[in-house]
């Protein structure tokens, strides 16, 4: 009798060290496939290269209308600090005749009461908040991402929006 415990309490034991290793195996895995890369957790791996900002002067076409649209050109070395704000002494409106740069949208004098301001409101002073320069990189994970132009026709077609 003795003998028939000590049998099932060491498959019992067995048997949890084998599910725990599985859940350590496939939690490794994932760590492998995704961003930090095969480095283990408690480890800080290589940051990866920096890469340069595109500049551009073409502007991209918007995902949604309300999207911000994604900044064409480099902001390498723009400060924009309580002292200055270099995006503004194009995107101003004062500015646009010199720098030909569309004028920031008539959104962003909008306080949050919906009351335009004479000048740009204190919610959109920091641009980058909101607007981002890009780089030419693969994904670095997958995503399934369509516009919304794309879910519409889908949806014309009877195809279940997504
Ligand atoms: C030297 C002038 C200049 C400065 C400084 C500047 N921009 Fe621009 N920006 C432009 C011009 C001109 C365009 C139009 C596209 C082109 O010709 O590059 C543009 C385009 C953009 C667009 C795309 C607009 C659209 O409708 O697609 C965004 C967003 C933008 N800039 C944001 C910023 C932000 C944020 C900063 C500050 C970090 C900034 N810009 C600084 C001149 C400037
Ligand atoms: C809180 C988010 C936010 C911040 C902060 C912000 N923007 Fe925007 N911006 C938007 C959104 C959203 C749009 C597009 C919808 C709209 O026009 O409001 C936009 C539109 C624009 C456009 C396109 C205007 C047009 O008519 O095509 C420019 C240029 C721009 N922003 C520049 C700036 C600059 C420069 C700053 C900083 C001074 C800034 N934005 C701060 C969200 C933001």
């Amino acid at each position: 009798m003795k003998n028939l415990m000590r049998v099932a309490a060491l498959a019992l034991l067995a048997g949890a060290i084998a599910a725990t290793s599985g859940a350590l195996l496939a939690q490794q895995q994932t760590l492998n496939s995704g961003l930090r890369g095969p480095v283990p957790l408690d480890q800080i791996g290589p940051a990866p290269r920096l890469t340069p900002l595109n500049n551009t002067s073409e502007r991209q076409v918007r995902n949604y209308p309300e999207q911000p649209p994604v900044i064409p050109h480099t902001t390498e070395g723009y400060e924009v600090s309580v002292n200055s704000n270099k995006c503004l002494t194009c995107h101003a409106r004062s500015r646009t005749g010199e720098s030909q740069a569309p004028m920031v949208s008539i959104t962003h004098f909008m306080d949050r009461d919906g009351q335009f301001l004479a000048t740009i409101s204190p919610r959109r002073y920091f641009c980058e908040q909101c607007h981002v320069p890009q780089h030419t990189v693969k994904a670095p994970v997958q995503n399934t991402f369509v516009d919304v132009d794309t879910v519409l026709e889908r949806a014309a077609a009877g195809e279940r929006r997504k």
